[in-house]
């Protein structure tokens, strides 16, 4: 049923539901009240079927959504000042849109340690709503199956096996379980205090680890680059997933040592920047000088993944018409 308001543009507010994922019915969020139909049953669930007079807006499933998103913030430590996920979190836009201006339902929230053990993702149990989308999208997106749901009722929480961190865990660190999180349960940590959602401008671009061609978005803000996000909105063969490299093997861009300039090296090994013209030539004297003393199988190029698909064409183009030898290979991965 849900999908069926999407397709015509009737807003129902979901927290679990993920479009690449089956449905789960865990938030109650997308609840309805449905014409000759007992209680207010979850639409992300729901078949719709002919003949259906569903009111998504009613007075009393208005007023259930709203208990439910102060129950969420009841076990919760949700304080948006201090979160990461400001600005870029479903939980609180619900809570916007649902006019809530205070905490009104006093619990027992016992707080959880922080997952800081990696490089690559936080982990703040606090803020997490137990939607399950990274449960989900772990092992049925990534086929992983590295988290799971533990405990029962208002001690529920999301554990990898062992209850060890996630450093010590299986994860491979693809980041699917950030992507598709709706709040800052999971967020990106080489990009904490680096920028606000609103700040930075995305640039869809094609990932150049290797030739899957997946689609990411470059966050930039100040002429940096400080986020690969990605969304299954964006047409290409990875509808929104990652892999480790896609997703955290950013930092290069903007390192100091990166090479700007080719380099040549003096005699005695020490390298002196050239401009492109002055090397292209070095290079060209200098296999020219290989092939006419050794002959051209005394040649050997190595081609780049990183390379897009026409540049590697070109290189085997070179080896074998220009060099006149078939001594050419390719890093299939990095
Ligand atoms: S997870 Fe969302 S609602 Fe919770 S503190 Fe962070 S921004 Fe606020
Ligand atoms: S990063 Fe990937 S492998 Fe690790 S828990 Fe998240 S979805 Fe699973
Ligand atoms: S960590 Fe995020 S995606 Fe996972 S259950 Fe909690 S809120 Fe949902
Ligand atoms: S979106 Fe339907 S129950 Fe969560």
């Amino acid at each position: 049923m849900l999908e069926v308001f999407r397709d015509n543009g009737i807003q129902v507010p979901t927290l679990c539901y993920h479009p690449k994922m089956p449905p789960y019915g865990g938030c109650r969020l997308c609840i309805v009240e449905i014409e000759k139909m007992r209680g207010l049953p979850p639409s992300c669930t729901t078949p719709a079927t002919d003949g259906m007079i569903v009111n998504t807006h009613s007075e009393k499933v208005v007023q259930v959504r709203k208990t439910v998103l102060e129950l969420l913030l009841a076990y919760g430590d949700h304080n948006c000042l201090l979160c990461e996920q400001t600005g870029n979190c479903e939980l609180q836009d619900l809570v916007y849109e649902h006019g809530i201006d205070q905490f009104r339902i006093k619990s027992e929230f016992k707080p959880r340690p922080k997952d800081e053990s990696n490089s690559m993702i936080t982990r703040d149990q606090n803020k997490c709503v137990l939607c399950g989308r990274c449960v989900r999208g772990c092992l049925e997106v990534q086929v992983n199956g590295v988290i799971d749901v533990a405990a029962r009722g208002s001690d529920s929480f999301i554990t990898t096996f062992n209850h060890t961190s996630l450093k010590d865990s299986n994860c491979v660190f693809c980041g699917e379980c950030v992507n598709v999180c709706p709040t800052g349960a999971l967020t990106y940590k080489q990009a904490r205090f680096k920028g606000r959602p609103w700040e930075v401008t995305k640039t869809v671009t094609t990932c150049a680890y290797c030739g899957v061609g997946c689609q990411l978005e470059l966050n930039v803000k100040d002429n940096q680059v400080i986020k690969v996000s990605s969304s299954e909105e964006i047409p290409g063969p990875n509808k929104g997933s990652l892999c480790v490299k896609g997703r955290f093997g950013y930092d290069f861009i903007n390192h100091p040592d990166r090479l700007t300039t080719p380099l040549i090296a003096e005699e005695g090994g020490a390298f002196r920047e050239a401009l492109w013209d002055e090397a292209l030539d070095l290079v060209a004297k200098r296999l020219g000088t290989i092939k006419t003393k050794s002959g051209p199988d005394a040649i050997a190029l190595f081609s780049s993944a990183r390379a897009t698909n026409e540049e590697n064409y070109l290189l085997n183009k070179f080896a074998r018409a220009v060099i006149g030898t078939n001594n050419i290979d390719h890093c299939a991965r990095l």
